[in-house]
């Protein structure tokens, strides 16, 4: 079995869609909890709803990183999900789980990426600037917000005229579709 953590903040919808893909399809990989930086947030619904324990930790926590370190060391955690998570993990975490966490950022990487490019300000941007096509890019996390090896890009089309709104639903079914099988495939693959 290889432990996973997810890290989410916000919605939670994609942590969902990967709790509902290893129920549905016979894994190796099992997520034994969550982890949060808010105290309200959709995924605390998520969690109850695959009845799997959630643990808050403040962004000082973050930023200092042992306290959250020590906690997955004590937990056995292998992999770390970050699904919409939106504090940058620091240097301790990424070198104690080096190539072993993932984050899925709502673009085609490496554009719209890095810090302050994250929701509704990513598909904003894609559309002012008049692009064709946007996506989903699925990679590991480094030291660099947004700079680690991408695993899986996947694209849709932009129409004229579309609205941000309109492309979050397209990003979104992307997201939901490729996010949980890529990591599945990744984690059998590397273990
Ligand atoms: C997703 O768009 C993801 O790309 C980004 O944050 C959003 C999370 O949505 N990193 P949800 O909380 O999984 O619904």
């Amino acid at each position: 079995m290889s432990k996973v953590a997810i890290f989410a903040s916000g919605a939670g919808s994609n942590a969902d869609r990967i709790l509902h893909f290893l129920n549905e399809n016979q894994s190796s990989v099992k997520v034994a909890l969550i982890v949060t930086n808010k105290k309200e947030a959709g995924i605390y619904q998520v969690a109850e709803n695959h009845q799997l324990p959630i643990f808050y930790f403040s962004n000082q926590d973050f930023l200092e990183a042992t306290p959250v370190l020590q906690f997955l060391q004590e937990q056995k955690i292998e992999w770390i999900v970050l699904a919409g998570f939106l504090r940058k993990i620091e240097l301790p975490i990424v070198s104690a789980f080096e190539n072993k966490v993932f984050n899925i950022h709502p673009s085609l990487l490496p554009k719209y990426g890095g810090k302050g490019m994250y929701g509704k300000k990513v598909h904003e941007a894609v559309i002012a600037n008049g692009d064709r096509e946007s996506g989903i890019s699925i990679h590991l996390v480094n030291s660099e917000f947004d700079k680690g090896e991408i695993i899986l890009q996947a694209k849709c089309i932009v129409e004229k005229g579309q609205t941000v709104e309109e492309l979050v639903e397209n990003i979104q079914k992307l997201e939901h579709e490729f996010f949980p099988k890529t990591l599945v495939q990744y984690i059998n693959e590397i273990k």
